[in-house]
């Protein structure tokens, strides 16, 4: 049904031609938020970092002692979370049950536990719906792992991200310090090693690149120049 839902909105938009949905997947630290961040700006389309919404169910996990191996436990906790994203200094914030939990949500310990709870289906399964309401009016940029395969198969602009290991645990690394949070580089390549592992092998729509999405590997390109990469994609359907 939810299916049949998204793509008679699909097919009603597609006549509209002027705005489109972006999916932009990729592995961990790969900067694939700076470029749908970035690129939703210069569009002036909505943002939404997908990953924010399993770190916001993992953190209620977290503060409520949830046990992720019983089914009804997490069944219902699901029912008592309510995501949400605010603009907040320029930014989109993510607001677990109306508190806003931007910082709480990138600590060591939900980067931690995030890929155990993302593997879950039951958490999956209220995720997906929350984001393809985000998609029914067009004019979105979305970034995750399965957002060009599972989430938005039918998004006009499919981006894969990559980058060498190494640059992304630099990257992670120096985001953290510059955060204040001063982890070891070994551990944060480890941490990213880890999430990419469970990401790209748990059985439900495991991260893998969509057959019709554009590879772009930026281990050596800036920011600026990812973004006017992408950017000149989606001049195509504009
Ligand atoms: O992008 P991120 O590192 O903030 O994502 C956090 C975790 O959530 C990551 O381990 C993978 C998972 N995730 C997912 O399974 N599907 C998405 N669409 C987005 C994130």
């Amino acid at each position: 049904m939810q299916s049949f839902f998204y793509f008679a909105a699909h097919m009603f938009n597609f006549f509209k031609k002027n705005k489109i949905v972006v999916a932009i997947d990729g592995y961990s630290s790969c900067g694939k938020s700076t470029l749908a961040k970035d690129l939703a700006h210069k569009l002036k389309y909505v943002y939404i970092d997908s990953g924010a919404m399993y770190r916001a169910v993992t953190l209620y996990f977290i503060w409520n002692k949830i046990d992720i191996t019983n089914t009804s436990q997490i069944e219902d906790a699901l029912k008592k979370i309510d995501i949400s994203f605010k603009r907040r200094r320029g930014h989109n914030s993510c607001y677990l049950n109306g508190e806003l939990v931007e910082n709480d949500i990138r600590s060591a310990e939900v980067s931690d536990q995030v890929s155990e709870v993302a593997a879950l289906s039951i958490v999956r399964r209220k995720l997906v719906t929350l984001q393809q309401a985000y998609g029914v009016s067009k004019g979105l940029v979305m970034d995750g792992r399965d957002i060009g395969t599972v989430v938005f198969p039918l998004a006009e602009l499919k981006v894969f991200v990559t980058a060498d290991v190494d640059v992304r645990a630099h990257r992670r690394y120096s985001e953290l310090k510059n955060r204040g949070n001063e982890i070891p580089f070994e551990d944060v390549k480890a941490n990213l090693e880890k999430r990419d592992h469970i990401d790209s092998t748990r059985s439900d729509s495991p991260l893998r690149q969509a057959e019709d999405a554009v590879v772009l590997d930026n281990s050596n390109l800036s920011p600026a120049e990812q973004l006017e990469a992408v950017y000149k994609l989606t001049k195509m359907y504009l």
